[in-house]
């Protein structure tokens, strides 16, 4: 019998604008010993992720960049195969960042933590149940100072962050709840699925005057995955004390910093009391429990959509991750199926 091997995907070169296939590289390596206190997981499901864009670059990111050859950063949920941890046992299935590989090592501490329920498919886990979801949450709740009646407007809507952040939204009691996202694919799933109010394409010539009446009272809380070009276009659209809650920049990612859009309209911010506040996810992990429970008992009851792009193989990440970056392109939480 051949001896098991470890497949992974490496950053083949460091990324100037737009990612690339042949920006990462295939590998596959023997499976190492385990030393004393480490634990040995095999994949189930891998993500692809849009945030992974800002290290590989070469120039460091609040994260660091990644070194050349280095595996590519993503969530995975798996099972413990081996231990040599006492508080890992064997066949206890996990969710960690192992990176986009079939197999990874860990010590047991950082970002790893147990599955703790069963009655929800396995990929929600770095989905509705991981940090998009977790993202949503806490973006709303604790940065954006959510309270009922609020009328949210979510950037990048159909997107696992922006989809759940818009259902949360409406389960928690706002007023309105609107998204931008491209075509009639996303559009149609947000409106008559998640059960948003409107929906409005980015790139539409009179984008506007439909997010204008979309929003026709004005927006309390703005959710945005995209960047400054976006902000600044529903800058003018805020209600005094109005939240910005900055999730994400994926408009922005593949743009050196002193190319980006800047941010004109910044005096909407004195006029109308504004504020704009980013987040780090992990800073609220003492409260991910809770919330995971609250959203496995949405995903149960049916009351929270989900849509995933699944690939079959760790060799499948490099494309899915491409995608993130082509507007328009098929919708939903990217996910790889390790076999
Ligand atoms: N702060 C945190 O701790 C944290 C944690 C996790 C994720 N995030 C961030 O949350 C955001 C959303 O993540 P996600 O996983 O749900 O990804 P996502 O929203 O599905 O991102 C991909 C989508 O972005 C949109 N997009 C791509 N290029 C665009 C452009 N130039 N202008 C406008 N939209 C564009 C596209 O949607 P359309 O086809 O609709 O244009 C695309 O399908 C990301 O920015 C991510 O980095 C933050």
């Amino acid at each position: 019998m051949s001896p098991p091997l470890i497949t992974r995907v490496v950053l083949a070169r460091h990324i100037a604008g737009q990612p690339a296939l042949d920006d990462f590289r295939l590998e596959t390596l023997p499976m190492p010993e385990l030393d004393d206190g480490q634990l040995l997981i095999a994949h189930h499901w891998v993500s692809a992720d849009p945030g992974t864009r800002s290290r590989l670059s070469g120039q460091a990111s609040y994260a660091g960049a990644l070194p050349l050859g280095a595996v590519i950063d993503g969530f995975a949920v798996g099972t413990v195969v081996a231990s040599r941890n006492p508080r890992w046992a064997e066949g206890t299935q996990v969710v960690t960042g192992g990176g986009w590989a079939s197999h990874s090592i860990s010590s047991g501490r950082g970002f790893i933590a147990p599955v703790t329920r069963t009655d929800v498919a396995l990929h929600h886990w770095i989905s509705a149940l991981g940090v998009p979801g977790m993202t949503a949450w806490f973006g709303l709740q604790r940065v954006g100072a959510f309270k009922a009646g609020d009328r949210v407007l979510v950037t990048s809507a159909a997107g696992p962050v922006g989809s759940v952040a818009g259902q949360l939204a409406r389960a928690w009691g706002a007023d309105r709840v609107a998204g931008v996202a491209s075509g009639e694919d996303k559009a149609r799933w947000l409106r008559e699925d998640a059960g948003f109010d409107a929906i409005v394409d980015w790139q539409a010539q009179d984008f506007e005057q439909q997010i204008a009446a979309a929003m026709p009272d004005g927006i309390d809380i703005l959710f945005d995955n995209v960047g400054n070009a976006m902000i600044d276009r529903l800058l003018p659209l805020m209600r005094p004390g109005g939240r910005i809650v900055v999730s994400g920049q994926v408009a922005d990612y593949n743009t050196p910093v002193a190319e980006r859009h800047g941010i004109a309209n910044t005096d909407r911010f004195i006029t109308h009391r504004l504020k704009m506040e980013g987040l780090v996810v992990f800073d609220d992990m003492r409260g991910f429990g809770a919330a995971q429970d609250a959203i496995a008992d949405m995903i149960v009851a049916g009351t929270l959509k989900t849509r995933d792009v699944t690939g079959e193989g760790v060799e499948s990440l490099p494309g899915l991750f491409c995608d993130l970056f082509r507007s328009g392109a098929a919708f939903g939480r990217r996910l790889a199926r390790i076999a």
